[in-house]
C-alpha cells in the first residue's frame, strides 16, 4: 500500500541538470525563510531528529538552538552504547543520556535509544565475560537495567545494531561477533525478549546498514525478522541506517522492495542515522550540495513511496560534528576536509540535503485527525 502519496511533489527537477551544470560556483541557496523540519514532521505526525552528543549541545548555544528548531526527536550519538554505561562491571554511567534526556524534555523533543547489543563500543571487561560464560548474566543485566531505566520515556529503541553479515559465512548470515560466539544464533531473540519485559510499551527495534546493492544482506535481514516473528518475540521495526555514499547511485527498486516487504510484515521501517559520505571534498560546495542532494532525494523518494516511516534522524544535525570527519572511519577525507552531507553547515545554515528533506516531509500525508 502506498501510505504517504507523492512524497515529492515537485520532484526536484533541477537536480539532474544542475549536477551537470556544477562547478560554476553560483551563490548556495538560501532556505532560511521556510519552516523547520520540526514543523513539518509534526503536521504529518511523525518525528524528525539526529543524532547528538551531549558536550556541543552544552558548548555551542547556536547548535543548540538549531536543535531546538528543527527537530523534535534526537538520539544519543554513544552515551547509550556499553562503553558509556557501563565502562566497567557493574560502574554504571547514566549520567550523559539522563542529561540529554532532560535537554529533550525540557524542550518538548523525543528521545530515542541506541543501542542495547552491538559488537563495537563495547568493553574489554564485558568481552572476557562472554568468554568465561556469563553472558546470558550480563546480557539480563545490562538490558533490564538501562531499559528499565527509561521506562516509559523513549519512543523506541534499537535493541539489536548490525547483527548480519553474510561475508562471515554464518549459516544464517550472522555477523561473527562476541554475542554470537558466547550465546549462539539466539541471542537477538534473547535481547528483544529482555527488552519488552522491561518496557512493555517500547517500540523495538532490529537496526542494520544496509548498503543498497547487496541482496544477500537484504534477504538475510528479512530471514531473522520472520524467524523472530514466528517464534512470538516482540520486534515492532527495522531500523535503516541509511549512510548513503554521494558516489553510488542506488538501485531504489531493491530499495523500495525492502520496505514494501517490511511494511507486508506489519512491521514499521525507520530512517535511523541518514547522512551522506563523499569521496572527493573539494571546494565547489555547490556541487558537492547537488550530488549529497540527490542521493538523499532518491533514497527518501524510494522509502516515502512505500512506507511513511515512524521516525526520520540524521547522524549529526550540523556538519560541525560527524563522524563523517573522522578519517578513522572515513578514510577517504584522510586530510579531515570540510563536509557537507548533513542538513545544516558548520555555520548552522540550511544545505540541499536540508531542502530534500524539507520537500521529503511536506509531501507526507498529513496526520491523522484524533476523533
Ligand atoms: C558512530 C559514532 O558516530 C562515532 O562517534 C563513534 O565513535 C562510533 O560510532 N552505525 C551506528 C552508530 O549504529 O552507532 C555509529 O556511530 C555509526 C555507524
Amino acid at each position: 500500500m502506498v501510505a504517504a502519496l507523492a512524497a515529492f511533489p515537485q520532484a526536484l527537477p533541477f537536480l539532474k541538470g544542475s549536477v551537470r551544470a556544477a562547478g560554476t560556483g553560483l551563490p548556495q541557496p538560501d532556505f532560511s525563510d521556510l519552516p523547520s523540519l520540526r514543523v513539518l514532521a509534526e503536521k504529518a505526525g511523525i518525528f524528525f531528529g539526529a543524532a547528538v552528543q551531549l558536550r556541543f549541545l552544552q558548548e555551542e548555544m547556536d547548535f543548540a538552538r538549531a536543535v531546538q528548531k528543527e527537530c523534535s526527536m534526537i538520539v544519543p550519538e554513544g552515551s547509550l552504547k556499553w562503553s558509556v554505561l557501563q565502562p566497567q562491571e557493574n560502574r554504571w554511567n547514566f549520567q550523559p543520556a539522563d542529561s540529554l534526556l532532560s535537554f529533550a524534555e525540557g524542550n518538548a523533543l523525543k528521545m530515542r535509544g541506541h543501542t542495547l547489543l552491538w559488537h563495537n563500543a563495547f568493553p574489554a571487561w564485558a568481552e572476557e565475560g562472554l568468554r568465561e560464560g556469563r553472558g546470558e548474566a550480563l546480557l539480563e543485566a545490562h538490558i533490564s537495567k538501562v531499559v528499565g531505566h527509561y521506562k516509559g520515556r523513549l519512543t523506541s529503541w534499537d535493541v539489536v545494531n548490525e547483527a548480519i553479515n553474510p561475508k562471515d559465512d554464518h549459516p544464517l548470515g550472522l555477523r561473527d561477533t562476541p554475542w554470537l560466539r558466547a550465546l549462539g544464533p539466539d541471542y537477538v531473540a534473547k535481547a528483544f525478549r529482555l527488552a519488552a519485559q522491561a518496557d512493555p510499551n517500547a517500540r523495538l527495534v532490529y537496526n542494520e546498514f544496509i548498503l543498497e546493492g547487496e541482496e544477500d544482506k537484504r534477504a538475510a535481514i528479512l530471514a531473522l525478522v520472520r524467524r523472530l516473528q514466528d517464534a512470538n518475540v516482540p520486534i515492532h521495526g527495522v531500523g535503516v541506517q541509511s549512510h548513503l555514499w554521494a558516489p553510488k547511485r542506488q538501485r531504489v527498486d531493491k530499495i523500495r522492495a525492502f520496505c514494501r516487504e517490511i511494511t507486508r510484515m506489519g512491521l514499521d521501517y525507520y530512517v535511523t542515522e541518514l547522512d551522506v559520505g563523499e569521496k572527493d571534498y573539494g571546494d565547489d560546495f555547490e556541487k558537492r550540495d547537488l550530488l549529497v542532494a540527490e542521493r538523499a532525494r532518491e533514497y527518501l523518494d524510494a522509502v516515502l513511496t512505500e512506507c511513511k516511516p515512524k521516525e526520520i534522524l540524521t547522524w549529526g544535525l550540523s556538519t560541525r560534528h560527524s563522524w563523517m570527519a573522522d578519517p578513522r572511519y572515513f578514510k577517504s577525507n584522510a586530510e579531515g576536509k570540510p563536509i557537507r552531507g548533513l542538513p545544516l553547515d558548520g555555520a548552522m545554515k540550511r544545505t540541499r540535503l536540508w531542502h530534500v528533506l524539507y520537500q521529503a516531509l511536506s509531501g507526507l500525508a498529513p496526520a491523522e485527525a484524533k476523533a
